[in-house]
């Protein structure tokens, strides 16, 4: 490791390319699915990405530092970082690899993964990252034209220009990472950021209008379980209301899956695709959300244009655990792996880590984590720089010695986890002959009455019948057996000495006991045991405080 770390630093200073022939080649990172269950391999095994996503203007030689002291801090294993297209190719046909390699070449100083950012025709629903060859010919690169005849700030899907220029810049983008990282520093890539529209539902140009009117193509008709008609319905006439949001859907997949699938072809990394959320409990009507992107109600169109997007992932920028956790649901697909490449990371919300964990999440990473922040704090967030990447420094500082384990027992189905909800002090696990019960705010021999702030999180993973890999914070973890499902919803978990979790199963009460509570820390991807716990430490059960700590539990019964 030391000696290929050796030999990658000399090639980045410029040592020549006989240097990166000692560069071993790694695999490519891919994607992967088995019983519904998917894994990102990194290496050739599963890996948990423990991301952090920079501020925007953040990826230049002169603001790196900030970013890599915050990423050191955070224990994150890759940052999420942009690649400008503006910078990228100041010319027509002209490529400036610099940014690229500057980041790539830090990036493994500092032992840390990339997942890199095309910030190319779409912005947030705008082109504000086209370089200024094509800003100053409107005309060539156009925009979405709205109802009235005027044009918005947003690239219309239709400019053929425009979709041969990022075509062609993102092909050479990729055609040269395959090239300078063949140790596979970067293990994915972004294609495009938060695309759609805002203030018009789709193009009303004439060529989108005749478009419009024309019949609905098969595989959208497919893709969102029409049956087919004679004659094939026109967009109005398949779709009514919805109508414009999915077509302008349809128009920017198939832009989007243009360019993806020409990346793809050069360099087969994992792409995914981000999306600014509609309302996931109450979704308005279109118009209330960016139109077009991959919001959860076009996902089938998305998959169904755009075959070289591995992932369509959202952008989880909500504080309620009611709506993130339908979010997660949304998004949670068989076809669709969930992860999360921005969300806020800052005070309660870091807890979500487990929410994503718990539906066999990828990967997650806040956004704008660094010490770039230009703006003051908004309303909640802590005032300090330090205070602002605390709650997410502890959440990976826990995970981050055990990513690789995590990402197995996931993949493997063998993991379940949660964050505290409001109002709801307990939550049960249920692992075949086990259930585990998580409770929040729990005293000694009072009941949980949910912990002040809901910060409270917990991970159960099965190793064997009897025996779990527990962690979590601010949550008290036990163990009860499982009765039948009518058992446990009815039946009230007990703690205490002499008041051990039971279950009456086929009329015989079963009570919990712990043969063995050892707390550790892996090294290297082992355990490594350093005390049993018993006594104060698990009589009400197994305490988890702010503080990092790792158990592994083995359970009878009498
Ligand atoms: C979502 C975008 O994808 C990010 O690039 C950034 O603009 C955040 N919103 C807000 O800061």
């Amino acid at each position: 490791m030391k000696n290929f770390m050796i030999a990658i630093t000399l090639a980045a200073m410029g040592a020549g390319f006989a240097l990166q022939a000692q560069v071993k080649e790694r695999p490519v990172p891919r994607l992967v699915e088995s019983d519904g269950r998917y894994a990102l391999l990194v290496d050739g095994a599963p890996f948990l990405m423990l991301g952090v996503q920079s501020n925007n203007s953040s990826d230049w030689p002169a603001l790196l530092p900030k970013v890599w002291s915050a990423v050191e801090y955070l224990h994150a294993n890759t940052l999420e970082t942009p690649i400008y297209w503006e910078q990228f190719e100041p010319k027509p046909g002209q490529f400036d690899y610099s940014e690229i390699d500057t980041v790539l070449a830090q990036a493994r100083e500092h032992h840390i993964h990339l997942v890199l950012l095309w910030f190319g025709t779409w912005k947030n629903g705008s082109q504000h990252y086209m370089p200024e060859w094509m800003k100053l010919q409107p005309e060539r690169y156009f925009h979405v034209t709205n109802k009235n005849g005027e044009f918005v700030d947003s690239p219309s899907p239709f400019a053929t220009a425009s979709l041969d220029a990022d075509t062609r810049a993102f092909t050479a983008f990729m055609r040269h990472l395959k090239t300078v990282d063949p140790d596979r520093t970067v293990i994915m890539v972004q294609v495009e950021n938060e695309t759609g529209t805002w203030g018009t539902l789709r193009d009303y140009s004439p060529v989108a209008e005749k478009l419009f009117e024309a019949p609905v193509p098969p595989e959208v008709m497919k893709a969102m379980n029409k049956t087919p008609s004679t004659p094939t319905p026109n967009w109005r006439e398949a779709f009514g209301d919805e109508a414009d949001v999915n077509f302008h859907a349809w128009a920017i997949a198939k832009y989007v899956g243009q360019i993806a699938a020409a990346g793809k072809a050069v360099y087969p990394l994992p792409l995914y695709v981000n999306a600014a959320l509609r309302d996931p409990l109450k979704p308005g009507a279109p118009g209330s959300y960016e139109s077009g992107g991959p919001t959860d109600n076009v996902i089938p169109i998305w998959k169904a244009e755009a075959p070289a997007i591995d992932i369509e992932a959202p952008d989880i920028y909500l504080l309620d655990s009611a709506p993130y956790l339908k979010v997660v649901d949304l998004y949670h697909r068989p076809d669709n792996a969930l992860f999360v490449p921005e969300t806020g990371g800052s005070g309660n919300a870091a807890r979500y880590l487990f929410t994503v964990l718990g539906h066999q999440g990828i990967g997650y990473s806040p956004f704008g984590l660094d010490y770039t922040r230009a703006h003051a704090p908004q309303k909640g967030e802590p005032d300090t720089p330090q205070g602002f990447l605390e709650s997410t420094a502890r959440n990976y500082g826990l995970i981050a010695p055990m990513m690789r384990e995590i990402a197995r027992l996931n993949f493997e189905g063998k993991l379940q986890a949660v964050a505290e909800e409001e109002g709801k002090p307990t939550q049960a696990l249920h692992f075949g002959d086990w259930d585990a019960v998580i409770s929040y705010g729990v005293g000694r021999g009072g009941s949980a009455k949910g912990n002040a702030e809901p910060v409270g999180r917990a991970l159960v993973a099965q190793l064997k019948d009897n025996e779990f890999l527990v962690t979590g914070m601010m949550a008290r973890v036990d163990f009860r057996p499982a009765g039948t499902e009518q058992q446990r919803n009815s039946q009230q978990i007990v703690n205490g000495t002499g008041q051990t979790p039971s279950a009456l199963i086929d009329g015989k009460w079963q009570h919990r006991q712990f043969l063995r509570v050892e707390e550790g820390a892996y090294e290297n991807g082992a355990f490594k045991p350093i005390r049993i716990l018993n006594g104060d430490q698990t009589d009400w059960g197994l305490d988890f405080s702010l503080e990092p700590e790792v158990l592994r539990v083995t359970l009878a019964t009498y």
